[in-house]
């Protein structure tokens, strides 16, 4: 049986080959692509050619590619992923047992904190970015807007000890408070067999980690990918042209719309708002100033309000200011209406047997929190403290 972490890492496979900053030259492509179109004349209508729709024929959008839905788990894989849920809706992981992976990326509500700019973590601390959807996440060639942490596993470590976040003090107080509870002493131990300490905190970041890669939202644009040329109204299909006229799928592409590539945030026209920086926070490079992790589009009309700081309100005001910056151009309200309706189409359904929270959860037989000795700097308490009001 082919576990999930497996399967993981073939859905990665699957993207498009990695590309960092491949944004601004494929913009240069698509320019210059359009301008012969344009000489030629008749591009991009279907008078050259009698097939209805042959401008957008599902196989010439190989920068496209439709999402593989993992099958059923069974075996370990699907013993990892109840316990996944069960860390992942446990509010217990964060300091005064306040907030749960679920309160800022609310399943039931496309993965994130809808209508708030940036989270509320513990204590009512606002951090500093807008949560990103955990749906489909997986498919991202890294996490955080800026790509602090490679996978899914490393990154769930990250807001149980961030400051902001869950507040945990740190990884010891998280395992204290897992083995004070019988139910997770049998499900840890069953879920990872033959390891001396079945808890510890890489077990407790792969079982999310695992959780999170069946979160997947297949969508009316996979059928289409597939061949299904009815999926699309013909309005989305003439979203869907001005997308590609854009050049929106310079950035915006492989299974994810997104995620493949680090991107200037003004790669056209300046960016007016530069108090995040972005991925240099991290890199400290005067080179990766104002890049940021291409965001996903599927489910984008779910996921606002838009872009890292949360600050844009609708969807056509982000796709205008993606026009605009991105891009280079300035499109007609008509333009960004279409393809406002074409992102539609990449709303998928929400896998509501999978993440349906587990039934009454026991009670812990002791409070137990004690705190990582002072002064110890542990992988995942670094990730926390480098980025605090994050
Ligand atoms: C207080 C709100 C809050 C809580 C609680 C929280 N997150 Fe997040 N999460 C965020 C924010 C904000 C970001 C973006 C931070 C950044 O990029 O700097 C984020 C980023 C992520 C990402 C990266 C997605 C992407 O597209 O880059 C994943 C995955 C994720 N969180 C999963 C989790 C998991 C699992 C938990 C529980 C262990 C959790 N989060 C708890 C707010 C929260
Ligand atoms: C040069 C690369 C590039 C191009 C071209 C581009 N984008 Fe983006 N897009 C990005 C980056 C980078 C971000 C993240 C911005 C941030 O940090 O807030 C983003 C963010 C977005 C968001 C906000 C997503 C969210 O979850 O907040 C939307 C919507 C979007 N883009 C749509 C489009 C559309 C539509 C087009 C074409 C008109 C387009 N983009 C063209 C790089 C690009």
């Amino acid at each position: 049986m082919k576990s999930f972490e497996i399967a993981l890492s073939e859905i990665r496979a699957q993207q498009s080959p990695r590309v960092p900053r491949m944004g601004k030259f494929l913009l240069g492509i698509f320019a210059a692509l359009t301008t012969i179109c344009m000489i030629l004349s008749g591009c991009g209508h279907a008078s050259l050619d009698p097939r209805p729709d042959a401008d957008i024929a599902p196989q010439h959008l190989f920068m496209f590619s439709a999402l593989r839905t993992l099958g059923p788990a069974t075996g370990l894989a699907a013993l990892r992923i109840d316990l996944g849920r069960r860390l992942y809706y446990d509010a217990h992981l964060s300091e005064n047992a306040s907030v749960s992976c679920n309160s800022c990326h609310q399943l039931t509500k496309y993965g994130v904190d809808p209508g708030k700019p940036v989270s509320f973590g513990h204590n009512q601390r606002p951090g500093g970015r807008n949560s990103p959807t955990v749906y489909n996440a997986g498919l991202q060639f890294v996490q955080f807007w800026d790509g602090r942490a490679a996978t899914l596993a490393e990154q769930a470590s990250g807001p149980m000890m961030n400051p902001v976040e869950m507040g945990m003090s740190g990884p010891a107080a998280v395992l204290a408070y897992i083995r004070s509870r019988p139910d997770y002493i049998r499900q840890f131990r069953v879920a990872y067999p033959g390891a001396s300490d079945p808890i510890t905190l890489d077990h407790v970041t792969n079982a999310i980690a695992v959780f999170e890669a069946g979160l997947q939202t297949p969508a009316r644009w996979d059928k289409y990918l597939q061949g299904d040329t009815s999926a699309l109204t013909d309005a989305e299909k003439q979203g869907l042209r001005v997308f590609l006229r854009t050049g929106c799928a310079a950035c915006h592409a492989g299974t994810a719309m997104g995620g493949n590539s680090y991107e200037q945030l003004g790669a056209s026209r300046d960016w007016p708002d530069h108090s995040d920086v972005g991925r240099s926070g991290i890199t400290h490079q005067a080179g990766d100033v104002m890049y940021f992790k291409v965001p996903i589009l599927r489910n984008v009309e779910n996921t606002g309000p838009w872009f890292h700081n949360g600050k844009v309100q609708t969807l056509d005001e982000a796709v205008r200011l993606m026009a605009k910056h991105e891009a280079g151009q300035n499109l007609s309200d008509a333009e960004i209406r279409s393809i406002v309706v074409f992102l539609h189409a990449l709303t998928g359904e929400i896998p509501r047997r999978y993440i349906q929270p587990p039934p009454d959860e026991e009670p812990p037989i002791k409070t137990a929190k004690s705190s990582s000795a002072p002064g110890q700097m542990t992988h995942s308490t670094m990730i926390s403290t480098s980025k605090e009001g994050q």
